[in-house]
């Protein structure tokens, strides 16, 4: 395929400039239940208090619009993946802190959109909570239905997930709390110059 890219005059650092903060993406890693979105949720009125421009991306929502043609198999997963990472990358070169919510199983998958942004703007956040304290917790009850069959390939019990080998911040969401978590990832947030 041929194809041209134009050659659009507006960069990203003359986007970015109108914002006290720089664009990039939070990638919020883990099983079902390990606290993703109520994290990611956190993190947004924060960042959204502080004056930053945000957005929030999480698989229940996206999976009704633009991917609900992809189901649970690994390669509707891995192409799930590859367009939330498409559409994350947009987002922060648009300027903005977008913060991506997705079980995001597999290593490759992850480490495909990492290697597509500059190092500094991508935070891969691994909520690394065990199966049995997802499983308790159980909010949505689909852990239930997956153990009567009800559910196929269901994460963590009949489809694998990979946990990053090397991801920028561990929270052990089965020990720690949410302020806790919500406030490494803006100290980590400082320390990359994405926010003041
Ligand atoms: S991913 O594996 O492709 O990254 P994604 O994060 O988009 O998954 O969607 C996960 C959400 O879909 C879960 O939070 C859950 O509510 C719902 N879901 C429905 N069926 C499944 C399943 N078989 N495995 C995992 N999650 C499922």
């Amino acid at each position: 395929m041929e194809l041209y890219p134009p050659g659009f005059s507006l960069t990203k650092e003359m986007r970015e400039s109108l914002n006290p903060h720089k664009g990039a993406v939070v990638w919020f890693t883990g099983l079902s239940g390990s606290g993703k979105s109520t994290l990611a949720n956190r993190l947004e009125v924060l960042l959204n208090k502080r004056g930053c421009r945000t957005y929030l991306l999480d698989g229940d929502s996206i999976r009704r619009g633009l991917n609900r043609d992809l189901g649970f198999s690994n390669q509707d997963r891995r192409e799930n993946i590859r367009r939330c990472g498409e559409v994350a990358k947009l987002f922060q070169e648009a300027g903005i802190i977008l913060l991506a919510s997705f079980i995001s199983p597999f290593e490759e998958d992850r480490g495909a959109i990492r290697n597509s942004l500059e190092p500094e703007r991508f935070m891969e956040i691994f909520l690394d909570c065990p199966l049995s304290e997802c499983e308790k917790r159980d909010t949505k009850g689909l852990y239930k239905k997956a153990r009567a069959g009800l559910l196929k390939d269901f994460t963590g019990i009949d489809s694998p997930y990979e946990k990053p080998r090397n991801p920028d911040m561990v929270l052990k969401t089965g020990e720690i709390g949410i302020e806790e978590g919500v406030d490494r990832i803006i100290s980590l947030l400082i320390q990359r110059r994405i926010i003041l």
